[in-house]
């Protein structure tokens, strides 16, 4: 079968997230099952059209607005195939691909990615004399209006539609119906009329034959009322259709025996080097080296569904015990600046680094004891899993896909060396700040401390599995 994987973003082309991870890897452990031949089609962003090499014309099309469109198959070096729709007045933008440098939403993002979704569409029927696709797997709202488009064509192909994050509901005026060539029939209550508003998640949710999520956590707390952002109705009376499937991790992306960004190498049989990596942590960003407790880390968007707005309270109390924090990340302005503050207070234990940068999330992972990921939701999470492979202990809520992945310590998870991680719930600055201070002594104890490290570094996070399970809605 042809897999045609429609999304916004693919790691190593273009990232804010998770998101990039998962289509930067997924589409390849599909095709080392043999069983399928899986293309990912991207908006021809700037840094999409320089990263792709053996570039060749595919088809030729015009977008929404009339503007011509040249679709270009090529390959990323990780080995991804790629078609890019190359149209520089919808996507001829650096930085950000949905915001603009203030942070706010660019204005042309519902026509942009409306015009991405129709010409996903016309790829997977079949372009010009080009050969179509059996699946269309469409990721998040800025593909959701693609099944839309199929199902208006009664297309023989069948639509598979990931959430990665229902908080994102790509929400556009009713307007927008009148220049995006979809019937009027579509904007109904059962359709993808959201408050009167045109809902692309929406569209995906409703007109695609089968949805998931990135974890089976997730797919069942957004049947709930509490936590369904608006869809739960809607979710529940799809549930036959709704299948969570947990992430994985690119093995060769994250694999502390042959990074090249970390310091030095180890591996989950002989993990002593992680001490080393951890030095050179504390030398480059200028942490004392004499903390007795664990160096915490900080890998995030720097927002409310990360729940990091309650940290920089808990940063005097860390220290007080002996702690250390080493942050990388971005977002909200009020959190970056807590986060700064508590640095200006404690330059020999808190390190912000307020940006993106890979190499250094790496470097994080390889030298932190421990990992802070205090969600108040968390559809998969990616990074407890990394840090898992590189012995980092994850510290985290129970909700989502942090749930489904980290084995929380309690007397018996230790005992039978079980444990993998600190988990709390409900989250809040009691049972967070309950969570740090047994973090403490969990580390203060080196012999469970190591078995935890020893369980966590051995778990298998691939996309081996995952990729079986896709298999299995791609066929049926
Ligand atoms: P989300 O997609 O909700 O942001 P995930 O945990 O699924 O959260 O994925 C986040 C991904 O982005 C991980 O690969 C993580 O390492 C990476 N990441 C997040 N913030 C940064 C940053 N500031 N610099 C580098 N990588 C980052
Ligand atoms: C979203 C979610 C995150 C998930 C990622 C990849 O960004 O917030 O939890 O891991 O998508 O699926």
């Amino acid at each position: 079968k042809r897999i045609l994987h429609v999304a916004s973003e693919a790691y190593p082309l273009i990232k804010t997230g998770g998101l990039a991870d998962v289509v930067g890897a997924l589409p390849l452990a599909l095709d080392a099952t043999g069983a399928v031949e899986s293309t990912v089609f991207l908006p021809g962003f700037p840094a999409v059209m320089t990263g792709l090499i053996d570039v060749k014309l595919y088809a030729k099309a015009t977008a929404l607005d009339g503007s011509p469109v040249r679709l270009l198959s090529g390959k990323t070096r990780t080995g991804l195939r790629v078609i890019a729709a190359d149209c520089a007045p919808l996507f001829g933008y650096a930085g950000n691909p949905y915001q603009n440098a203030d942070g706010s939403e660019r204005a042309g993002n519902g026509l942009a990615f409306a015009s991405f979704s129709k010409l996903a569409a016309e790829v997977a029927m079949g372009i010009g004399r080009r050969k179509g696709f059996d699946v269309l797997h469409a990721h998040d709202w800025q593909a959701g209006l693609a099944a839309a488009y199929l199902k208006i064509a009664r297309a023989p192909v069948t639509t598979v539609f990931t959430i990665h994050n229902l908080a994102f509901q790509g929400l556009f005026p009713r307007a927008l119906l009148d220049k995006i060539s979809l019937p009027s029939s579509v904007f109904q209550e059962d359709g993808l009329e959201y408050w009167d508003k045109v809902s692309c998640l929406k569209s995906g949710l409703v007109y695609s034959d089968w949805i998931t999520t990135v974890s089976p956590t997730y797919a069942l707390e957004i049947q709930m009322d509490e936590s369904g952002m608006g869809f739960a109705g809607l979710l529940r009376s799809r549930s036959e259709r709704l299948r969570g499937v947990l992430n994985g991790v690119d093995q060769t992306v994250w694999n502390p025996a042959i990074d090249a960004d970390i310091t030095t190498p180890f591996s989950a049989t002989d993990w002593s080097g992680k001490a080393i990596n951890k030095r050179a942590l504390q030398d480059q960003l200028g942490l004392s080296k004499k903390a007795s407790g664990p160096l915490f880390t900080i890998i995030s968007r720097l927002t409310g569904q990360k729940g990091l707005d309650l940290v920089p309270d808990l940063l005097d109390g860390i220290v007080a015990r002996g702690g250390q924090l080493a942050l990388l990340g971005s977002g909200d302005t009020a959190i970056e600046r807590a986060f700064m503050a508590a640095q200006d207070r404690h330059p020999d234990h808190i390190s912000i680094t307020i940006g993106y940068d890979e190499p250094f999330a790496h470097q994080l992972q390889a030298g932190a004891d421990a990992i802070l990921i205090p969600s108040r939701f968390e559809p998969c999470g990616l990074t407890q899993l990394c840090a898992m492979r590189y012995g980092t202990i994850p510290v985290t809520s129970r909700v989502g896909g942090l749930m489904d992945t980290v084995i929380g310590a309690t007397p018996a998870s230790v005992a039978n060396g079980a444990a993998t991680g600190v988990t709390f719930y409900p989250v809040g600055p009691h049972m967070l700040w309950a969570a740090i201070d047994r973090t403490f002594s969990l580390f203060a104890d080196a012999p469970v401390w190591n078995r935890m490290i020893d369980t966590a570094i051995g778990q298998d996070f691939g996309w081996t599995l995952p990729a079986q399970d896709y298999l299995a809605l791609y066929t049926s």
